[in-house]
């Protein structure tokens, strides 16, 4: 009889340092019915095959399914905020076809490759600036010091907030990023705290609009605002705030712990640490092999919309399905000896960035991000090491991080 109440154990704090082994067994049947009735998927081939099936939508959950903590970012936004953003308003993360699809086409007009690429030369002297702070110190605090102010700053930069506003974007983003996690939801004062963040930034960005609109520059907010021409519409104001909100959380807490998690993965292997500093060219592998060995991103929930047959397994219409992301990416029957942190592997097809059509936007920015402050880390920190071994980690088991690392240097170069 398998256990129907392993995904409980995935979300209990006390396993967040090694979820794996709890991986492991859920692998054992790879669409598992749990207790509340949400059905985990946990092989690779199971979860690629449920990523690319229009049956699974990303649209709300039934309420008396809503798995507590099952996906913070979800939770999030449909809990304290609900009311504030119709059905219909929801970013494009939470929306079907075609909907979905017609929102992701104005981001990824905006999202180019040549933009991210011209943010470069910006998350280069972000970084080094990051790290200069530290110098005459003899530990960094890695979340506080870089990881968490970097990806703020450059998407800032991406939307084309005025570099006066960051620190107040930033302390929003703080705010909207703590309502992730599971212990804020139960605290009044701090959803409280997030609703207002929620608006002020909403009203922040609607007046950003405007002045877009008027003086359009070459950032991706004036380029979302843009008038359509004649059969070509533009996006609403709404949806342009709910978007550029989304990009802003999708793209901050994810970073955050992608840099993080990869630091310390380097901490507890010197010699790929040592490989990295000889040779950056090393870095984009390297890169993809945390995305799937230690990925920002463990797990996302989705709705049956008919009967699913997969594994063996009928998931009924309306069930939550959650897709275990983490646990596909140490699949031994896909990855060849898949608890090793190896870079130098092949074909190296991990869900960090999940699949099919709700496929990262941010991916190659996120990528930029994580290699230039990896190989600056590895590069300019004098003979780091590690403070605590598990640091500790943030209560959120989806978006699952550090919340701090403490890492001793004896220098900055
Ligand atoms: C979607 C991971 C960075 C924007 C996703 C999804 C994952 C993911 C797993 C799929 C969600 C699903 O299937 O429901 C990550 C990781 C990141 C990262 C691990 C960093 C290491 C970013 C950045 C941005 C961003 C920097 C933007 C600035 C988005 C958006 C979506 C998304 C807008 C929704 C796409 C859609 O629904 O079509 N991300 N992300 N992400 N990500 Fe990222």
């Amino acid at each position: 009889m398998p256990d129907d109440t392993l995904f409980s154990e995935v979300l209990d704090p006390r396993n967040r340092a090694d979820p794996y082994p709890i991986y492991k067994k859920l692998r054992e049947v790879p669409v598992s019915r749990q207790r509340d009735g949400a059905y985990v998927v946990s092989t690779h081939a199971a979860i690629r095959a449920l990523l690319f099936d229009p049956r699974l939508s990303s649209e709300d959950l039934p309420p008396s399914r809503r798995p507590r903590t099952g996906n913070p970012l979800r939770d999030w936004i449909l809990n304290p905020i609900k009311n504030r953003i119709a059905t219909s308003h929801r970013p494009l993360i939470f929306r079907d076809p075609p909907d979905h699809d017609t929102l992701r086409e104005f981001v990824m007009k905006e999202f180019t490759i040549h933009r991210v690429n011209g943010l470069h030369g910006r998350v280069g002297s972000l970084v080094d600036d990051l790290i200069e702070r530290c110098r005459g110190r003899d530990e960094v605090c890695l979340v506080e010091d870089l990881s968490y102010p970097l990806p703020v700053a450059v998407i800032c930069d991406l939307l084309g907030v005025p570099e006066k506003d960051e620190p107040q974007f930033q302390k929003w983003a703080t705010q909207l990023a703590t309502a992730l996690e599971p212990d804020a939801r139960h605290d009044e004062a701090s959803r409280h705290a997030t609703v207002a963040a929620f608006d002020e930034i909403s009203s922040y960005m609607r007046k950003l609009i405007r002045r877009k609109r008027r003086h359009p520059a070459d950032d991706m907010l004036s380029g979302l605002a843009k008038p359509g021409r004649e059969g070509n519409p533009s996006m609403g104001d709404i949806d342009l705030i709910s978007t550029a909100i989304l990009l802003l959380v999708a793209g901050h807490e994810t970073t955050v712990n992608l840099i993080t998690n990869g630091m310390l993965t380097l901490l507890r292997h010197p010699d790929e640490l040592k490989k990295l500093k000889a040779d950056p060219e090393r870095a984009p592998r390297l890169i993809e092999e945390l995305l799937r060995y230690e990925p920002p991103v463990h797990f996302r929930t989705r709705k049956a919309l008919g009967d699913i047959k997969i594994e063996g397994t009928t998931i009924p219409k309306g069930a939550p399905v959650i897709l275990l992301f983490a646990a596909g990416g140490r699949d031994p029957a896909r990855f060849s000896n898949p608890n090793r942190f190896f870079p130098d592997r092949e074909d190296n097809q991990h869900f960090g960035f999940g699949g099919g059509l709700h496929y990262c936007v941010g991916a190659p920015l996120a990528r930029i991000e994580a290699e230039v402050a990896l190989v600056a880390l590895c590069r300019r920190l004098v003979e780091p090491e590690l403070m605590a071994d598990p640091p500790p980690y943030r209560s959120g088991a989806s978006l699952r991080g550090p919340e701090s690392l403490g890492i001793r240097i004896s220098g900055i170069n």
